[in-house]
């Protein structure tokens, strides 16, 4: 047993845990993704593991990407630009609904499977279904030789490195999550690699990539002020996050490792719903982290920021540095430097995994050992 408490002491480094370890390992694994696929000068992505089977993926009329947990919100965080990069429908499903619902797939869809462990038995069952209905499945996992790996027609490896803490990084992958982020924007580069109208947008996205480990980099040297704003939180009992459009995934993120270590409750909640129900929520002791960012949700989320205000709420808003629209009306303001609005939420996620790792330590627990979970679900 010390043998074994040594090795890990060793393999965390100067970090108090792997969680830890992993979320300031993002820099690298982000770069270690985009290694030998994305090549800077050309403006040309390649993703070894597809190009096989590349003229049966453009063929496609839909995709469908399935995940559970952290792999569900790299799905819906990237929706948006794989419809407009794909210029096709994008469905992004919960793997255990999708079961549920027994929902029709045909030949011509093209079913993505996001798992960092590859064994996900919801993810997997998943994959079975629609590999019985004659869909093209490629699978984005982090695990070589897994299942998921195996059994779908190609896929991609996220080159992330191994996770060993549990909340994903492994309850709720840091690195995996960013790792399948840029995986699946990747992708989307790759399939519209000759679509004349779309050669700007794919070169802004590039550069965008290509500066990313920096600006995770800077983002990382705001932990002192995250930890400061953990001490005002832990002992709360709610945590709502609030957002929409290309960060919306981050709020759904960031609420499931709020929960998933620290036990506190948190919701991600859609900005765009605020007045359909969550607003009753709010109140001067309710506390709210709000992502605004400049994107085109940017009014919108104006908007519900008035909303919220207007209720005596004190939100913590995460925005663009020098965003002084924002900040006048927040409580607390953490300032991002900014990207291209579709990898905003590479940057905006990483404060709220610094948050919830500070909040489950000043809480007394264990953020690589949480509660009820396990590192991989490998049953249904
Ligand atoms: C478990 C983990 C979550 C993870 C989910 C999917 O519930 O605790 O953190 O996001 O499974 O895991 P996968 O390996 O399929 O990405």
């Amino acid at each position: 047993q010390t043998l074994q408490m040594e090795l890990q002491q060793i393999m965390k480094g100067n970090f108090s845990a792997f969680m830890q370890k992993e979320i300031f390992e993002q820099p690298e694994s982000v770069f270690n993704t985009m290694r030998g696929r994305v090549n800077f000068e050309t403006n040309t992505v390649l993703l070894g593991g597809l190009k096989d089977h590349l003229k049966e993926i453009r063929r496609c009329r839909r995709l469908i990407v399935i995940g559970c947990g952290t792999s569900y919100h790299a799905a819906v965080a990237t929706r948006q630009v794989l419809e407009e990069l794909t210029e096709l429908p994008v469905m992004v499903e919960l793997a255990s609904d999708f079961l549920d619902r027994n929902t029709p797939v045909f030949r011509d869809d093209v079913c993505f499977f996001i798992s960092q462990s590859g064994e996900t038995a919801d993810t997997l069952l998943a994959l079975r279904y629609c590999k019985d209905r004659g869909a093209l499945t490629v699978g984005v996992t982090n695990t070589v030789g897994s299942s998921i790996s195996r059994e779908t027609d190609c896929g991609v490896h996220i080159n992330a490195g191994p996770e060993i803490g549990v909340a994903s990084t492994k309850v709720g992958g840091a690195k995996a999550y960013t790792s399948q982020f840029i995986s699946l924007v990747m992708f989307g580069l790759m399939m519209s690699e000759d679509r004349i109208s779309l050669q700007n947008r794919r070169q802004e996205i590039i550069r965008g990539l290509r500066s990313l480990p920096e600006l995770i980099k800077e983002v990382l040297s705001l932990d002192e002020k995250i930890h400061d704003l953990a001490l005002e939180l832990y002992t709360q009992r709610s945590l709502l996050v609030m957002g929409r459009g290309y960060n919306y995934a981050t709020c759904l993120e960031g609420a499931l490792k709020i929960k998933e270590i620290t036990y506190m409750h948190s919701e991600g909640i859609l900005a765009g719903e605020l007045k359909h129900g969550p607003l009753a929520l709010i109140d001067k002791q309710m506390p709210v982290i709000m992502v605004i960012m400049k994107d085109p949700c940017f009014a919108k989320c104006q908007n519900a920021l008035q909303q919220v205000t207007a209720r005596q709420g004190r939100p913590i808003i995460l925005c663009s540095k020098d965003d002084t629209e924002s900040s006048k009306f927040a409580y607390k303001t953490i300032e991002l430097p900014h990207t291209v609005d579709c990898l905003q939420g590479i940057l905006s996620v990483i404060p709220l995994q610094l948050l919830s790792f500070h909040l489950a330590v000043l809480r007394g627990y264990d953020v690589d050992f949480p509660r009820n979970l396990a590192k991989s679900v490998t049953v249904e």
